[in-house]
């Protein structure tokens, strides 16, 4: 079997979707590793390290002729797709709910194609959930970021011309990001307040020094593990219960979610009108559309004195680990989505049902069989 990995080509993307230590595992279980020329370069793997590891170096159109098995980070452009034999099994992002047309055309050109974004939550999936790995990053990358814009250190500092109070960070959303970002400005010094939908979560919030900010009122529901939307009540008491802490706030960092939907506005103008001159918010949602009324995709904007970034694909920003946790994501889903006979295709299995999207011609992810099948 041929595994082919594509070099990335959406603008802002370093990482690659397999390393050359993941290769050579591959390629001790039989398989054969193709990698486009200079796929790994912008992540610090250059061609030599995936041949030393034994992988065959190779143009784009002649590994997509060949490939059995194609891997990405991110979804293939319409013309790869195009280019891919029939029966190629895809393995990549899709964001199948918000890309019909891709979706549509996979199924047309006969592609079974595996979303890495739409992994079940289960305990048996972690190895292989990508958003969960790369958002370990992301979390840990938007407090660095944050940290790069203030005019502030973290950490109490006593000094001969007087002592430095630890600056105060609060964090909306406690999922993965969230909890690695409270760790991460806590070892760097700071006091930390969370908030989270889910009341589950001040307990982790606690176990790693952050004070949970509670809001009166019913919590969220999970489903899937992902919170689902709260009613205006709740968000407007949520408001109140935190909007002392964003008065008091250096560093605030967004990351709530909603599965399926735009992201909550969680810090609306007003609020940014509360906060102290010179404090940073890091808007981790802003793809989803912003946690901030004024965060602004892949800038950096001061409004009301207050900065705000919406850099976007954090984890691109750290493409050696992301794609080294990424590569070891992927190759703990082809361990268990094979044999060495080849695919098992056990479709009412819950990894392969949750992240199998198209599969000989048809449309098959139960989320979009009424959509747009
Ligand atoms: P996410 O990226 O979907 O959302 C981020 C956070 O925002 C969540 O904690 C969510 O509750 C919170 N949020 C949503 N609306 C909010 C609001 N209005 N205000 C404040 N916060 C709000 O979540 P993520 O990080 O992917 O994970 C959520 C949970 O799922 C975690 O407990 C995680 O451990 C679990 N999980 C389990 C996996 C597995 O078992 N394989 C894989 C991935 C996550």
């Amino acid at each position: 079997m041929k595994i082919l990995v594509l070099k990335e080509s959406k603008s802002n993307e370093k990482r690659v979707a397999i390393t050359p230590l993941v290769a050579a595992q591959f390629i001790k279980q039989g398989y054969t590793c193709l990698v486009e020329r200079n796929a790994g370069y912008d992540s610090n793997f250059d061609d030599e390290s995936y041949k030393n590891e034994g992988c065959i170096i190779i143009d784009k159109t002649d590994g997509l002729q060949q490939a059995d098995f194609v891997i990405r980070v991110n979804a293939p452009s319409a013309a790869e797709v195009s280019a891919m034999k029939s029966g190629t099994i895809l393995i990549s992002y899709i964001y199948h709910l918000f890309n019909p047309e891709l979706v549509k055309q996979l199924a047309a050109q006969q592609i079974s194609a595996f979303s890495m974004d739409a992994m079940p939550r289960i305990s048996r999936a972690q190895s292989m959930d990508a958003l969960s790995s790369q958002n370990n990053l992301a979390g840990y990358k938007a407090v660095i970021l944050g940290a790069d814009v203030m005019g502030k250190i973290f950490p109490l500092m006593m000094t001969a011309a007087g002592t430095i109070k630890p600056s105060k960070v609060l964090i909306f959303g406690a999922g993965v990001a969230g909890l690695q970002a409270v760790a991460t400005a806590k070892r760097l010094g700071a006091v930390v307040e969370v908030t989270d939908v889910r009341p589950e979560t001040k307990e982790q919030v606690e176990s790693l020094g952050g004070k949970f900010i509670e809001v009166k009122g019913e919590g969220v529901k999970v489903e899937g593990g992902y919170a689902k939307e709260v009613s205006d009540d709740y968000l407007q008491k949520q408001k109140e219960a935190v909007n002392k802490s964003l008065a008091q706030a250096d560093l605030v960092i967004t990351t709530a979610l909603v599965a399926g939907k735009k992201a909550p506005v969680l810090i609306t103008e007003d609020q940014v009108k509360l906060m102290k001159l010179g404090s940073v918010i890091v808007d981790m949602a802003v793809e989803q559309g912003g946690n901030c009324e004024l965060s602004e995709l892949d800038k950096t904007v001061v409004k009301h004195g207050i900065t705000i970034v919406g850099q976007s694909n954090l984890p691109s920003t750290l493409a050696q680990n992301a794609s080294e946790l990424y590569a070891k994501n992927i190759y703990n889903l082809l361990m268990h989505l094979s044999s060495k006979d080849g695919m098992k295709w056990e479709f009412e299995e819950e990894i392969t049902k949750g992240t199998l999207i198209t599969h000989q011609g048809k449309i098959i992810h139960p989320s979009l069989i009424s959509a747009i099948a």
